[in-house]
């Protein structure tokens, strides 16, 4: 029996509702296998300005920082516009990774064979697809200094240094170790600088791992291999904004970005999110798709309490709830009812072994 202490960022739009499709999940597998869960919530993102002022209150980041598992529904929301860069709920996510240590984000994006029908790809071209981004977290563009717009011109630094890259470069090759050992590495080497050195840490990471086979691949090229020939990936290793970009492009293949989970890992304390947003046009309604949060606390499950067992029938009792046929909005051909996010989740719940 294990203490599964949680930490749950609600956050903004959808992101509650998700998260509460989540907790019935964890709560039905906690039960089943004899874990004492106990999941506290705090506030994050435009909500907590609302409320605070800041949308990372001290509270918060304390909370998160003891950890050990700490889950994220999604932040954003357009009234936050006007606001400056720092008090943005976006803000929040990029302080909470960086401060976590969190430098590497998994995304796994696999083809589910009851999904296959709607991926945005030809059904042949989508079958059998299943790959995972890893997606640098904590550098890149998106923390670069100096950064700065003063109306006339605006600046952003992508910086990268050595230790940044192998680091997550060594995720990359120990994951694909486990799965069917090839990584391919997204840069823009013929262009940018960063990219040349990435490729040659890359390339020494590689020596290490001599049973894995490594290619490089431009990012133009790869968002369209991604569309064309999805199959011949199975580990992706790229920078933080060309992972943002590719795992949106990888969530069509799937059928719907509310589909894809992220487990984000480096740091003493894990950092899961579903990779959709706060979906402001569909919030508050109860219907936004809970599977990408269900499985972002399924790799909490298996990558912060080693729970593999556990993590599995999640995954299970998700296939079978799309098995049965339920769908929610996102996913269902006119003429078809969906079900809502609580629905959706709580057949899951029963669902699990
Ligand atoms: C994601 C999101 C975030 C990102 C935003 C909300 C800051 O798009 O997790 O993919 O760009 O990393
Ligand atoms: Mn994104």
């Amino acid at each position: 029996m294990a203490e599964l202490k949680v930490i749950a960022l609600p956050g903004d739009g959808i992101g509650p509702e998700v998260t509460a499709g989540m907790r019935v999940v964890l709560e039905a597998v906690a039960a089943k296998h004899g874990h004492d869960l106990c999941v506290e919530e705090h506030p994050v993102g435009w909500t907590a300005w609302e409320a605070g002022g800041t949308p990372l209150p001290e509270a918060t980041l304390e909370a998160c920082r003891k950890g050990p598992a700490v889950f994220l529904g999604a932040v954003g929301d357009p009234r936050a516009d006007g606001l400056p860069p720092s008090e943005r709920p976006e803000a929040a996510l990029l302080t909470l990774r960086s401060t976590l240590g969190c430098f590497a984000n998994l995304r796994p994006a696999r083809v589910d064979d009851e999904l296959v029908g709607k991926s945005a790809l030809k059904r042949e071209v989508a079958a059998g697809c299943d790959l995972v981004i890893v997606r640098e977290l904590t550098g890149g563009l998106y923390y670069g200094k100096p950064r700065g717009n003063d109306g006339e011109k605006a600046f952003n630094t992508l910086v990268y240094t050595v230790p940044e890259v192998e680091r997550v470069a060594r995720v990359a090759f120990e994951l694909a170790r486990k799965r069917r050992s090839h990584v391919t590495s997204v840069d823009k080497a013929n262009v940018l600088e960063v990219s040349q050195l990435w490729r040659t840490v890359v390339d020494a990471v590689a020596k290490e791992y001599p049973d894995v086979m490594l290619d490089h691949m431009f990012v133009d090229r790869a968002a369209m291999e991604l569309v064309t020939f999805p199959k011949q990936f199975d580990v992706m290793l790229t920078g933080n904004l060309f992972g943002d970009i590719l795992s949106d492009e990888a969530s069509a293949m799937c059928g719907s970005l509310g589909l894809l989970a992220s487990a984000s890992v480096g740091g003493d304390v894990g950092l899961y999110e579903p990779v959709h947003g706060s979906a402001p046009d569909i919030a508050g309604r109860g219907i936004a798709n809970p599977v990408a949060a269900i499985r972002s606390a399924a790799l909490m499950l298996s990558y912060s309490f080693d729970l593999l067992d556990e993590a599995d029938a999640v995954e299970r009792a998700v296939r079978k709830a799309l098995a049965d046929g339920l769908r929610t909005a996102d996913l269902t051909e006119s003429g078809e009812r969906p079900v809502s996010t609580m629905e959706f989740a709580n057949a899951v719940a029963e669902a699990v072994e």
